[in-house]
């Protein structure tokens, strides 16, 4: 099987036959035409390998970039979305019953916490969380019903591990499917299916795409689920339109080598940050000091580009820091080349209440930072200069 960057640079780009163009043609267009009647049936029974019919379905140049992505997650299949929520709402979905009870891990993303814990109770199904980092959480929380069991690892922002094969275990021991959002790691650092996982989610809008430039998402699994999770897009519409498709087709060229940078970057920044006074705790899963450092080594193939960190004081403390940095920017998303500081407590985490964010362990003074692919002593200088202000 070729490498990471062998497969950013090749996988699903041949030439385009017609003109001997190296990239091919974004295809923007909401449907098809067809020069015989006799081939409607065919292109609407096999979309997007027969034929096309219209674009919300399936769109050539959106299909080479789920090509792309199955490849990356070892998975048989992958599927495109308008954003990472369109993914993961879609793809929960396809997996739900009437009842069906999800289980899921506390520190989730805010949008997916909104979604679980706030709207599948509304509409007839029920969800748990339960606490992260200590699977037999997991085990106790499983329930006959349970259809889903929905986890992130590393968390955001507080970049705790889940053991994805003994969630799997567990989940597939009760006959439900277990679903990971890969975000925070990449495809690069972590391929959950190959652990057990039965679907990945990705905000591709990340390190996907990497250049802060646009939304998406996807979904990546075997075949039957993609199937089952593009039947569930087609109707809830949430496809992905060709131009930004072929925008994350060229991200992903450079993702290998942006995620190795990112992830040598993130290492001396967390070394840094873990030897400067004015920082109470740092959240790196590289750190020999984390708490899962050895599951980190067990589950990762690189630490990731995501950390963060306690500063001494209160939130003005935190707040000063990210008004000081200059080479980073204060702002939310993460994923792409530039380095990103946020404070997840007022920005990023606010759908949870006070106290799940307590529980969470979100406190005001929590920094979380995107480590871009800027020069390691530009953005170790910057972190000085903030913390010295903070
Ligand atoms: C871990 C994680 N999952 C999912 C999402 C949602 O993705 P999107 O904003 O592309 O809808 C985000 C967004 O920040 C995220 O951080």
């Amino acid at each position: 099987m070729p490498g990471d960057s062998t497969k950013s640079v090749h996988e699903a780009e041949p030439f385009d036959e017609e003109t001997g163009s190296l990239i091919a043609p974004i295809y923007e267009t909401s449907t098809f035409g067809f020069a015989r009647a006799a081939d409607v049936p065919l292109a609407v029974a096999g979309s997007g390998e027969k034929g096309y019919t219209y674009s919300r379905w399936d769109n050539p140049t959106v299909v080479r970039l789920e090509k792309k992505l199955g490849a990356f997650e070892h998975a048989g299949a992958g599927a495109a979305f308008s954003s990472g929520m369109a993914a993961i709402s879609t793809a929960v979905f396809a997996f739900l019953k009437g009842g069906s009870h999800v289980l899921a891990i506390r520190d989730l993303y805010g949008g997916t916490f909104g979604l679980l814990h706030d709207m599948l109770p509304g509409l007839g199904f029920s969800t748990d969380l339960v606490d992260t980092g200590d699977v037999s959480a997991l085990e106790s929380g499983l329930r006959e019903n349970t259809s889903i069991v929905y986890i992130e690892s590393p968390t955001n922002p507080t970049l705790k591990l889940v053991d994805i094969g003994k969630a799997a275990k567990l989940a597939h021991a009760n006959g439900a499917l277990l679903m990971v959002d890969n975000t925070f790691a990449s495809p690069v650092n972590q391929n959950p299916l190959d652990l057990g996982a039965d679907v990945v989610v990705h905000s591709a809008t990340k390190y996907l795409n990497g250049h802060a430039d646009l939304i998406a998402g996807a979904a990546m699994a075997n075949r039957e689920r993609i199937r089952k999770i593009k039947m569930m897009r087609r109707e809830l519409g949430g496809t992905l339109d060709p131009l930004p498709a072929w925008l994350v087709l060229r991200g992903m060229k450079t993702m290998a080598i942006r995620v190795r940078q990112q992830n040598a970057n993130a290492m001396a920044l967390a070394e840094f940050l873990s030897s400067h006074k004015k920082v109470t705790a740092v959240h790196y899963p590289g750190l020999k000091t984390h708490p899962q450092h050895e599951l980190a080594r067990k589950q990762m193939r690189g630490f990731g580009g995501m950390l963060s960190f306690e500063i001494k004081g209160t939130s003005r403390n935190a707040m000063r820091f990210t008004e000081n940095v200059k080479v980073a920017t204060l702002a939310a998303s993460l994923g792409g080349v530039e380095t990103l500081v946020s404070q997840p407590y007022n920005m990023t985490h606010t759908q949870m209440s006070a106290e799940d964010r307590g529980k969470a362990g979100i406190p005001e003074t929590l920094v979380r930072v995107s480590v871009g692919i800027e020069d390691v002593d530009d953005l170790i200088e910057d972190f000085r200069r903030g913390l010295s202000a903070a």
